[in-house]
């Protein structure tokens, strides 16, 4: 664990001094600085943890791939120094963090992307752009509790927003540049065999025609027993010119392990569905400002549990979760409760030191409500 005495004068150096600082602004509401935190670390780790001070498009590289991550960035609301002050500015801003994340992800990667609606539409397309396939939007109800009563909407006038969305994107996987509902109708089509063979090949009525090589909404991805028998029946009954069938390097069909590992991981919980009730967060969970009569830490904090809900759901035990935008590090710390090792960065030395006693407290699982 590296310590630094850090110059109190000048964070902005440490924020802005890698060139490559977003649109830079100052946030709004900040309610700690350098004077509430003396001591300055700029990494900490432990057996599953490791997080990092400074801009996460230094750090990618060194971090091991990840199954999941978890995006919980700029919002275009001023949120925090370098947030920008409307959404038209998101897409620049996030560009090379989706561009980083595609050169390091797998075909199991999970990306929950955390924004206010009209953020996510605009970085949409450049995720789509870099091979993030949409999955589902997902929508945090804070409940009008959030409001408590205290908007104008005449002033506003619209309804008053409760809600943030934590968008899930997989990483498409491709082979040969193909997606792999192309790839099995190109593979299936090169054995020269009728496509209702294939229903002969996984034993099946008609389910491998109307779902795994269907060219439509209705694919599904065969399961790995499955692939397994289509793969050996286009082997053994396929044209012998165009054998290898099903395979990625040309020599031997691909494993139903192999396959396996060609989607991301999702387990739903039971009960639940893609609108969150959760009020927003407050509480013992909330950190507090040192000096500053008890007022929140950081805008954004996320609740843990629905941290945990995500990277349960789309990972396994140990399994790495990236956090590229740490705030507080709940992602990460929600990630250590359930056994996954966790890579964060903060570029805001205040923020980065302050969430570093919510790991060194003795680990408070109870903080889960
Ligand atoms: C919306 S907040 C994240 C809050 C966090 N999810 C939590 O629960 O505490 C975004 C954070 O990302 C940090 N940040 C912005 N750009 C960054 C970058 N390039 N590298 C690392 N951190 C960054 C900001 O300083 C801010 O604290």
């Amino acid at each position: 664990m590296k310590k630094v005495q850090f110059d109190l004068k000048s964070p902005e150096i440490l924020i802005n001094g890698n060139g490559t600082a977003p649109t830079s602004t100052v946030g709004r509401g900040k309610t700690v600085d350098v004077g509430d935190v003396r001591q300055f670390e700029t990494e900490w780790q432990d057996n599953l943890v490791h997080l990092q001070l400074g801009n996460s498009l230094d750090h990618y590289e060194n971090w091991e791939r990840p199954t999941v991550i978890v995006s919980d960035g700029a919002y275009g609301i001023l949120g925090f120094e370098g947030d920008t002050s409307n959404h038209i500015d998101l897409p620049n801003w996030y560009k090379p963090h989706i561009k980083a994340w595609s050169q390091y992800s797998t075909p199991q990667t999970t990306l929950w992307f955390w924004n206010s609606e009209i953020g996510w539409a605009s970085v949409h397309p450049i995720l789509e752009q870099y091979g993030w396939r949409y999955v589902n939007c997902n929508i945090w109800n804070k409940g009008k509790g959030h409001i408590a009563g205290n908007v104008n909407t005449a002033k506003i006038r619209r309804f008053p927003v409760v809600t943030e969305v934590c968008v899930q994107y997989v990483f498409e996987a491709r082979i040969n540049g193909l997606t792999l509902k192309d790839w099995l109708r190109h593979e299936w089509k090169r054995t020269g065999l009728p496509f209702n063979k294939a229903n002969e090949a996984c034993g099946v009525k008609n389910a491998a025609t109307r779902k795994y090589l269907d060219r439509g909404h209705l694919w599904y991805f065969p399961p790995p027993e499955m692939f397994e028998k289509l793969a050996k029946y286009a082997n053994v009954y396929g044209d012998p010119k165009g054998r290898p069938y099903f395979s990625i390097n040309g020599i031997q069909q691909m494993t139903r392990t192999e396959w396996g590992r060609m989607r991301s991981k999702f387990d739903c919980p039971h009960g639940y569905t893609n609108v969150w009730d959760r009020n927003a967060l407050r509480g013992e969970e909330r950190i507090k400002a040192p000096k500053k009569d008890s007022k929140s830490a950081h805008l954004n904090q996320k609740p843990l549990d629905l941290m945990k809900l995500i990277i349960e759901a789309s990972s396994d035990s140990g399994d790495v979760i990236w956090e590229p935008f740490g705030g507080l590090f709940s992602a990460s710390l929600a990630a250590k409760t359930i056994g996954r090792k966790a890579y964060g960065s903060e570029i805001d030395p205040v923020y980065f030191n302050l969430s570093l006693k919510r790991f060194k407290l003795p680990f408070q699982a109870q903080l889960f409500s």
